[in-house]
């Protein structure tokens, strides 16, 4: 039987602003019958959309290269081994790597990670145990140093990272409120994920509506978006602040230079600090990570929430729905069905 592999490819870097779908082109290629040797094919069955995806269209530097024209768009995924020439893989196997948006994935043994994908639905090892959760969990710990009596405020609180950052925050006993857009997901935010409050930055009044949530000031701030919120929040930190960058969300479709920190000055004025990281620094540590998220999802501590998009096709549409808030908890696309 012959097997057609259907992959996603960026045909043109995109100009500032959301990327315009004549972007991506859709191409066919044939899948040998078995894998070469050393190598496995992985039918791919989800794959994780990420808002840096967006950064990763566009030449120069960054934390990673860019991808480059006439490639298969870079994305990390779930799949199942269809053939293997390399020992440790067997048809069957379920699998984590970076596939990229395709239906099927050739590539060396050494790239995938065998999962232990008993118990929870699949598409949990992108989000709460996976990058996501990761990037929560270590952002939060051991950048933000948050602890137990202080006041985290945790920015697109409803989406991925998010959401594991804020229910880890609690977890550890924190008070903790999310900035989310729109009054549905902050309801979200209070009475299913059991935050302390929630502040919707789509509103009027961010300064007012933060320092009313925060009487005491923000002692960890784990921010995903940037820009204006960044700003609203400089100006409501508690004395020792500490702010994680994690992203920018509001700032990776930027047309002009994009909104800064205009409000630093008050890291001076709060003895604060604001530090960036990329999760990859720590892969050593991913194990620890998983372990004590599997716990917290165990105890109920923390839900993952999944939001699934169906389809290769929708790809292009789907990374666009990501800088709309579209999402709620980790977005992934289905492109087969386990
Ligand atoms: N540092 C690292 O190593 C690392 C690793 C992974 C991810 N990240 C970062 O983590 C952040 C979250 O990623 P994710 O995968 O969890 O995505 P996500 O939060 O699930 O989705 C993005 C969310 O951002 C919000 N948003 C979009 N445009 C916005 C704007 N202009 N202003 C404010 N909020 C906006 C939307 O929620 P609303 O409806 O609330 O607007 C949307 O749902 C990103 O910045 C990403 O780059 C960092």
């Amino acid at each position: 039987m012959t097997i057609t592999n259907l992959q996603c490819r960026l045909a043109q870097r995109p100009a500032p602003g959301l990327p315009d779908p004549s972007i991506w082109s859709f191409t066919e290629e044939t899948v040998a019958d078995e894998a070469p040797d050393g190598q496995v094919t992985v039918e791919v069955l989800y794959c994780s959309l990420d808002p840096a995806m967006r950064t990763w269209l566009n030449a120069g530097r960054s934390y990673v290269p860019p991808v480059r024209v006439g490639d298969v768009m870079r994305a990390t995924g779930i799949g199942r081994v269809l053939t293997s020439g390399a020992e440790g893989f067997s048809p069957g196997d379920i699998v984590s790597g970076l596939f990229g948006i395709q239906a099927y994935a050739v590539l060396p043994a050494s790239q995938p990670r065998q999962l232990d994908a008993a118990g929870l639905p699949l598409p949990v090892h992108l989000g709460a145990l996976g990058i996501s959760g990761l990037t929560a969990y270590f952002g939060l710990l051991d950048i933000g140093k948050a602890k137990q009596g202080e006041t985290v405020v945790v920015s697109a609180a409803a989406g991925s990272v998010g959401s594991v950052a804020a229910q880890i925050a609690k977890a550890i006993g924190c008070r903790v409120v999310g900035i989310a857009g729109g009054a549905e997901k902050c309801r979200l935010l209070v009475d299913e994920l059991g935050l302390d409050a929630a502040v919707d930055y789509k509103a009027d009044g961010l300064n007012d509506a933060l320092k009313a949530a925060c009487p005491t000031g923000i002692d960890v701030y784990f921010d995903n978006v940037g820009g204006a919120v960044l700003n609203a929040v400089l100006r409501n930190l508690a004395t020792g602040a500490r702010i994680v960058i994690s992203g920018a969300v509001s700032q990776y479709n930027a047309t002009d230079a994009g909104i800064g920190p205009t409000n630093y000055m008050n890291l001076l004025v709060a003895r604060a600090s604001m530090t960036g990281f990329v999760i990859f620094d720590y892969e050593d540590r991913y194990a620890e990570g998983r372990a004590q998220l599997a716990k917290w999802i165990e105890a109920r501590k923390i839900s993952p929430r999944t939001h699934l998009v169906k389809g290769i096709a929708n790809f292009p549409a789907a990374l666009n729905q990501l800088f709309a808030g579209e999402n709620t908890g980790k977005f992934v696309l289905e492109v087969a069905e386990p």
